[in-house]
């Protein structure tokens, strides 16, 4: 069994650790290849040394572009080497919902490579967000379809897919589990306060000017301090504007460092999906700076809160406190979900 693993943005090189270790461990050959998606070194390189995901075999370039461009330029660079059989394959993994995803399930569709999706199923319902399409595309063309959580498997039942589903579990929870020993973060001075943890990256955030500002505006009305490690799409959009005295901006911090400060904080404020798994996981409460979430199990007992870009909404959610123990979710059977994935494609 020869498979090829395509990466090209942050969270998928985390995915990747964890399936490519067990790979390594199935004795199954893999062969990665990286977009080029992200590029800038702390989205990047910085993940593949900190995590111990091998070097990718091959590194498209591809780089920032519009969607069309972004996408067929991956399209163009992954089609040729299926085409000149550079590597030999049996399958081809694929991670999440980012437009590298999309781009290496239409174009192995295209060549006849079956295609096994991680983390499949996932909804928000919403398509207007890029990633919904690309998940969309993503599963409809898969045939292992590797849901992390019973509501992503249903769905999929729910759409009519019949083969190659698997409610495996959540490859970010043992993610999470593993890299979270021992993790230290390097804003150590936060720590005799309580603070939260400011990220935010979606198109739909920070491309419109009106709810950045707004949530700019609520989240410098909370009465903590706030660290924020800035994506570099955000700081693009925050140029010239004056951030509020509790929001400290600082670089994209490593994946270690980043599950260390989760822990560590009072409450965690997002637009990321991983984010809102790791934060519950951790127990540590969320509050999601979008109108719906993928990840439905977060929301109970209110550890995670959806309050989209409203001041008023993100200072009440702050105020209310959880119920119950932190919600349980992401494993099955008490497995790794990387342990499930390799031996459905191994056999
Ligand atoms: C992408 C994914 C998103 C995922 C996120 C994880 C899509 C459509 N979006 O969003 O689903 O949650 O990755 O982080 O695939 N940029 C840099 N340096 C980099 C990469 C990006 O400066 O290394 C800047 C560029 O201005 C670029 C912008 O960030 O145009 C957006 O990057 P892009 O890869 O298109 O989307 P993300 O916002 O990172």
């Amino acid at each position: 069994m020869k498979v090829i693993t395509v990466v090209g943005a942050r969270p998928q090189f985390v995915k990747a650790a964890v399936v490519s270790h067990a790979l390594r461990e199935a004795g199954i050959d893999e062969i990665i290849v990286h977009t080029g998606q992200h590029y800038d070194p702390l989205l990047s390189q910085a993940f593949f040394s900190e995590l111990g995901l091998p070097e990718p075999d091959v590194n498209l370039g591809v780089g920032s572009g519009s969607h069309a461009v972004q996408t067929g330029t991956m399209m163009v660079g992954l089609e040729a080497i299926l085409r000149d059989k550079m590597y030999e394959s049996d399958a081809m993994i694929v991670f999440g919902d980012t437009n590298s995803t999309l781009a290496a399930a239409i174009v192995a569709a295209k060549a006849g490579l079956p295609i096994a999706h991680v983390e499949a199923g996932l909804r928000s319902f919403n398509r207007r967000m890029p990633e919904e399409l690309n998940r969309l595309v993503t599963d409809s063309l898969s045939t292992w379809l590797f849901c992390p959580t019973r509501s992503s498997f249903e769905q999929l039942e729910g759409e009519g897919h019949s083969s190659g589903l698997h409610l495996t579990g959540d490859v970010m929870y043992e993610a999470t589990l593993r890299f979270s020993i021992g993790a230290i973060d390097p804003y150590d001075a936060m720590s005799d306060r309580a603070f939260g943890v400011l990220t935010l990256h979606r198109a739909e955030n920070t491309d419109d000017p009106v709810r950045l500002n707004s949530i700019m505006q609520g989240v410098g009305e909370l009465n903590m301090p706030i660290l924020f490690p800035v994506h570099p799409r955000t700081k693009n959009r925050l140029k010239g504007i004056s951030l509020p005295a509790n929001i400290t901006m600082v670089d994209p911090v490593g994946y270690r460092s980043m599950l260390s400060l989760v822990r560590r904080a009072e409450v965690v404020l997002t637009d990321s999906g991983g984010l809102q798994k790791e934060s519950v996981w951790l127990g540590t409460r969320c509050i999601t700076l979008r109108d719906e979430t993928e990840w439905v199990e977060t929301l109970e007992g209110r550890w995670n809160q959806l309050v989209g870009a409203d001041p008023e909404k993100i200072q009440a959610a702050v105020e209310r406190s959880t119920q119950g123990p932190a919600p349980t979710f992401g494993y099955v059977d008490g497995r790794f979900a990387s342990e499930y994935i390799v031996e459905v494609l191994g056999h």
